[in-house]
């Protein structure tokens, strides 16, 4: 029995990664060098950018943009003691009484991995939960202005799975009230969004004004380690957040402000340079991948397959799957040698981490549901019909 894992890396990493590689060895130059520029211009490009600046990771690329906007903990609040100073961690308690000093509040999907909400709280930000859309399991547009306050500063959506989130309504109501928008591309590069009127699809990461990526290796444009960048049109918001990602540093020795230590190295800039230029390629595989499983799951059980958001071009990062039966089939699955896995099992608010804000089992219904009904199947670049049929197989022989 042909044994079906999760997901495999190395069909991507052909000849052309290992001597991108080997030429960053040979040039002796590990960072902030010349393939890191090259790198950041190409993908600015191909987000639809004028700026892109790479980050250690994604999380530290939301961090940085939340900074970058002047959210959160800036570097003036630093040195602040004595009374209220305990206000500025993160993790303090009693976010709700009324004479602390105001921590800005960003509105972020329900249903998010938890490294989105902990970015948040890195930058010294609240994260304030918004239930999803049923159908879409993005941020749901119409749930936002319920959970805005006198302290809400941003909406992060998060392209989720892959499916673009609905730009047109979200930047409406960030214009609306006033809003910046911090979009969390971690899972969507390629994936476009068109805007109702507008004959033009825009790339996922250049919607908000300053946004956030990660080239974690399973993402749909992986490094080999971790990797991140945040992509904005904002010449100001561009250079601070170069100098903030490394040390806050205007030159060398020169440091203005207290930044940290969070750069794209160059070994995963010119590898990504190398998977960049497939990428475009890569995404439409995964959209033939994600047709065949529409086409032969559709009726199955009690089977919900992944929605697309109307304007929206998904590039399946994760073709996720619902169903009320999730453990058994996962575990009928690993029976026939097919891994399936589940993102996410625990939703953020209900996080031990989280316990902080106060949120009970049933504040947020649609994602806790999702997080007991989601299951991810197995996709990946070079992916087989074979292997995609054998995995629609057992499935339908499940039910
Ligand atoms: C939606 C989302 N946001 C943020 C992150 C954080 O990215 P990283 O793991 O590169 O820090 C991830 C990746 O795990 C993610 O999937």
């Amino acid at each position: 029995m042909e044994q079906i894992p999760f997901n495999r890396l190395a069909p991507q990493h052909d000849a052309s990664v290992i001597d991108a590689l080997l030429s960053v060895v040979k040039d002796d130059w590990f960072v902030l060098g010349k393939r890191l520029q090259t790198f950041e211009s190409e993908f600015a490009r191909f987000t639809g950018v004028k700026h892109c600046v790479g980050t250690g990771n994604g999380h530290d690329a939301l961090v940085l943009a939340m900074k970058g906007l002047g959210l959160g903990k800036q570097d003036s609040d630093t040195n602040v003691q004595g009374p209220g100073a305990e206000l500025l961690s993160p993790h303090r308690e009693g976010v709700h009484h009324s004479n602390e000093r105001l921590i800005d509040e960003i509105l972020v999907p329900a249903n998010t991995c938890t490294a989105t909400f902990l970015a948040i709280s890195n930058a010294g930000c609240l994260p304030v939960p918004v239930e999803p859309d049923a159908a879409t399991l993005n941020i749901d547009p119409r749930r936002i202005e319920e959970r805005i306050t006198p302290r809400t500063k941003a909406i992060m959506p998060v392209h989720l799975y892959g499916n673009p989130c609905d730009m047109g309504s979200i930047m409406e109501l960030a214009r609306k009230h006033d809003l910046k928008v911090i979009e969390d591309n971690a899972q969507a590069h390629g994936a476009t969004f068109r805007i109702a009127g507008s004959d033009h699809e825009q790339t996922t990461g250049s919607f908000g004004e300053a946004n956030a990526t990660s080239f974690y290796p399973t993402k749909n444009l992986g490094a080999l380690g971790d990797g991140g960048a945040v992509t904005t049109n904002g010449e100001i918001v561009k250079d601070r957040i170069r100098r903030a990602r490394n040390y806050g540093y205007s030159s060398k020795d020169i440091c203005d402000f207290i930044g940290m230590n969070s750069r794209l190295d160059e070994i995963q800039a010119a590898v990504l340079s190398v998977k960049l230029a497939r990428l475009n390629k890569w995404n439409e595989q995964r959209r033939i991948i994600a047709r065949m499983y529409d086409t032969h799951l559709s009726g199955c059980g009690d089977l919900i397959l992944p929605g697309v958001t109307p304007g929206g071009k998904h590039v399946y990062h994760l073709y996720v799957v619902q169903t009320a039966r999730r453990n058994e089939l996962q575990q009928y699955l690993a029976g026939k040698g097919i891994q399936a896995m589940v993102h996410y099992p625990v939703p953020p608010h209900l996080q031990k981490a989280y316990s902080y804000l106060g949120y009970k089992r049933g504040a947020f219904p649609i994602a806790e549901r999702l997080s007991e009904q989601v299951l991810s199947l197995p996709l990946w670049v070079g992916m087989t019909d074979q292997q995609v049929l054998r995995v629609v197989k057992e499935v339908r022989s499940f039910w």
